[in-house]
């Protein structure tokens, strides 16, 4: 598949998930096999008002290539401008736009899901876009403010006539946040509609839901986020499966090792203390299943340094190994 001039090596997309797909996470899930990994949406307000906050959001490093920022905003002007800028820093190879976050805040001010409600709003914001910048343009949509899937069906028709390059689809309503379940027909519908390339995304929670929601929408790739959390290896493993029809289940060497790597990444991306404060929640979601893991997230909730962090994962796995 490709996104404008870029060749996509693969049939997987991280989702773009806030406060979570940040740098030294992107960083592991492009190791494990991901092609195409997504910063969190980044308000083009905080470009303009809070930059050394949208600096730290939109860093990157050519190992992630291709990467995807996820900007969010309702002023045309503005979006293009913020656009422009992350075209000129180099810190992304693509650009995807929200039309999917329906977080009061964002939807109060115009943006996010509120967009597919103003389908000229939306087209002028897309069209100014598109004229600013030469980078491969996509947009990330949910069903709409209903299910009939006719809001995303008009989105994604005035995205593709005013250039937009690959339109992704979360099948759920604004109202339903993430619960319920994704209706994939829309996926389905979505692809017959559409030339360019549509991202199938929405409770993909092990390898076999990927193979599925291709095999049955006939989208051109899957987009995973919630699933990754646990299990970053999923990307490989749903290459694995496409290929040969089976898929390696990761040692235990292999998780832990990922979790010294993130902590190590925390540390130093975003400084010791933070880190440990965040790593706190992060380290426990990749032990899910093993056994002895509550009492192994509950000495997790006290770390104190990356080293403290290290040495209870190395003691974690010497008693589980
Ligand atoms: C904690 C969290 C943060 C999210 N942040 C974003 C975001 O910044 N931008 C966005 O477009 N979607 C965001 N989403 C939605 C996801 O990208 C995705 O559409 C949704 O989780 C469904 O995919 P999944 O079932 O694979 O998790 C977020 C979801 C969660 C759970």
């Amino acid at each position: 598949m490709k996104i404008k001039n870029i060749q996509i090596h693969g049939k997987t997309f991280l989702a773009p998930l806030a406060g979570i797909t940040n740098l030294p996470f992107r960083l592991l899930v492009k190791e494990c096999g991901c092609a195409v990994v997504s910063s969190e949406m980044v308000s083009a307000k905080g470009f303009f008002y809070n930059s050394e906050k949208t600096m730290r959001l939109i860093s990157s490093k050519e190992e992630e290539q291709p990467l995807s920022i996820q900007i969010f905003g309702a002023d045309p002007e503005l979006m293009a401008d913020f656009a422009r800028a992350i075209q000129e820093m180099k810190a992304a190879h693509i650009i995807d736009i929200n039309f999917g976050c329906s977080v009061k805040k964002v939807v109060k001010q115009g943006a996010g899901v509120a967009l597919m409600k103003q389908p000229e709003l939306a087209g002028a914001l897309l069209s100014s876009i598109r004229k600013a910048i030469d980078l491969p343009l996509t947009i990330k949509i949910r069903s709409g403010w209903d299910a009939s899937g006719q809001d995303a069906f008009r989105i994604a028709q005035i995205a593709q006539d005013a250039g937009v390059d690959a339109v992704i689809l979360h099948p759920r309503t604004a109202g339903q946040g993430f619960k319920g379940k994704a209706d994939w027909n829309l996926i389905t519908e979505m692809k017959q509609r559409l030339s360019i390339p549509v991202i199938g995304n929405g409770d993909i929670t092990c390898v076999e839901d990927a193979h599925k929601m291709l095999s049955v929408t006939g989208c051109d790739a899957v987009m995973v986020g919630r699933a990754a959390l646990s299990n970053p290896f999923i990307f490989s493993q749903i290459d694995a499966f496409l290929e040969t029809g089976s898929y390696p289940v990761p040692s235990r060497r292999q998780i832990f090792g990922a979790m010294a790597q993130l902590t190590r990444s925390y540390i130093d991306f975003f400084g010791e203390e933070p880190a440990c404060r965040m790593l706190r929640g992060r380290l426990s979601w990749f032990v899910k299943g093993i056994p002895g893991c509550s009492s192994f997230r509950k000495r997790l909730s006290a770390i104190e340094s990356g080293d403290h962090a290290l040495s209870l994962i190395r003691e974690f796995e010497t008693l589980t190994g």
